[in-house]
């Protein structure tokens, strides 16, 4: 072989082409959101995910910065992961993920966990402890709580504070 030319990692007999992988997928996303199925058919690729949960009137989660700095958009994507065979909760900024990115997964709001009557534990610590000032970040950082304790019931307090590295509150920063 000349000097500088490269074998190919995959022989070309092994290789497939790229409709015989497609042939199954469709246009169809499908994802839970808070418990319920949702099916959307040739959903915008542009949309984030946050433009979607605001434009069904999910407004808890909300929007601050834009641009992932400040978590204020955060929401919880729930998907099963093969290797650990667990359910992995993972903090995600809606604002960035798009709304396409969800399929197959579950979706988590602030809605989705509590509500004044009946809130979450992280939801009414916050609330009895006086956790919040204007309250804009809050729904963000309890989401963030919330993947935490979905993903190791008694974290330690350092990672407690590590799940708190995305959120950044208007008043304490
Ligand atoms: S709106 Fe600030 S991180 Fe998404």
């Amino acid at each position: 072989m000349a000097p500088g030319l490269v074998e190919p990692a995959v022989s070309a007999e092994s290789t497939r082409s790229l409709s015989s992988v497609t042939t199954d997928f469709d246009d169809t996303l499908r994802f839970y959101l808070n418990g319920t199925k949702v099916v959307l058919d040739s959903a915008d690729p542009e949309v984030t995910l946050l433009e979607y949960l605001r434009g069904i009137g999910l407004t808890g989660t909300k929007l601050g910065c834009a641009e992932g700095g400040c978590g204020a958009c955060t929401v919880v994507v729930s998907q099963y992961n093969p290797t650990t065979k667990k359910i992995y909760h993972a903090s995600v900024n809606a604002c960035l993920a798009p709304l396409v990115s969800v399929d197959g997964k579950h979706v988590i709001t602030v809605e989705g966990i509590g509500n004044v009557t009946r809130p979450h534990p992280a939801q009414e610590r916050i609330a009895k402890s006086n956790g919040s000032q204007c309250g804009f970040c809050t729904p963000g950082i309890v989401m963030s709580l919330y993947a935490l304790l979905r993903n190791d019931p008694s974290p330690s307090e350092l990672h407690v504070e590590e799940a708190f590295d995305g959120n950044l509150c208007r008043f304490e920063g």
